[in-house]
């Protein structure tokens, strides 16, 4: 048995709640094709994320990041695949309108505090500063995430694997897969 997948998964969460990880596996599993937003903002314009923000300041980068959503969302209706998203992407109401009329969103949960724990290279997060500001942030974006998501997976003290395999139950549950038998394929 073989499944589909019908439309764009979308994985939304605080920064450290392991997207870009699990939208690999993700993919992998489901046999499409992933793309890191952040990633693929980078190569677009052939700068690192923290200095898009330094020189150009966190508005110009949150242009970009509708442009780039906006693209997406439309080249999905044709391929549908893994989407790992930045943590505030969900800040803009034309983002948030994107998101809720495209594809199934995922909210990877996760706390300040494993979240601090996870990453290791704080330079290349601008908008991670200290613990008590990330629990503030965190707390400001917990409406936005939940305004977007379909479906809601905690990711604290999970594997990777686990975090995955919860995933796919739930994404087959909302009728983002469809299944195929080797015949019809
Ligand atoms: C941001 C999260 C980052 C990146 C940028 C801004 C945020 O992505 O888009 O630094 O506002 O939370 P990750 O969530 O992948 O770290």
């Amino acid at each position: 048995m073989f499944e589909t997948l019908l439309q764009n998964v979308y994985l939304v969460g605080f920064m450290g709640a392991g997207k870009s990880t699990i939208a690999r596996c993700l993919a992998r599993r489901l046999g499409v094709a992933s793309l890191d937003m952040d990633c693929y903002i980078q190569r677009l314009c052939g700068r690192e994320i923290a200095d898009i923000f330094k020189t150009d300041g966190e508005r110009a980068f949150r242009d970009i990041e509708t442009q780039t959503l906006r693209q997406i969302a439309n080249a999905g209706k044709e391929t549908p695949q893994v989407i790992s998203c930045g943590g505030g992407v969900v800040l803009s109401k034309e983002n948030r309108e994107i998101l809720k009329a495209d594809g199934v969103v995922v909210h990877l949960l996760v706390d300040a505090d494993e979240a601090s724990l996870r990453i290791s290279d704080k330079t290349s997060r601008p908008l991670f500063n200290d613990i008590e500001d990330a629990r503030r942030r965190l707390e400001e974006r917990l409406p936005f995430y939940d305004e977007v998501a379909d479906i809601t997976v905690s990711t604290c003290n999970k594997s990777v694997y686990a975090v995955t395999s919860e995933v796919v139950l739930r994404i087959r549950k909302a009728g983002a897969l469809e299944k195929r038998t080797r015949k019809n394929k």
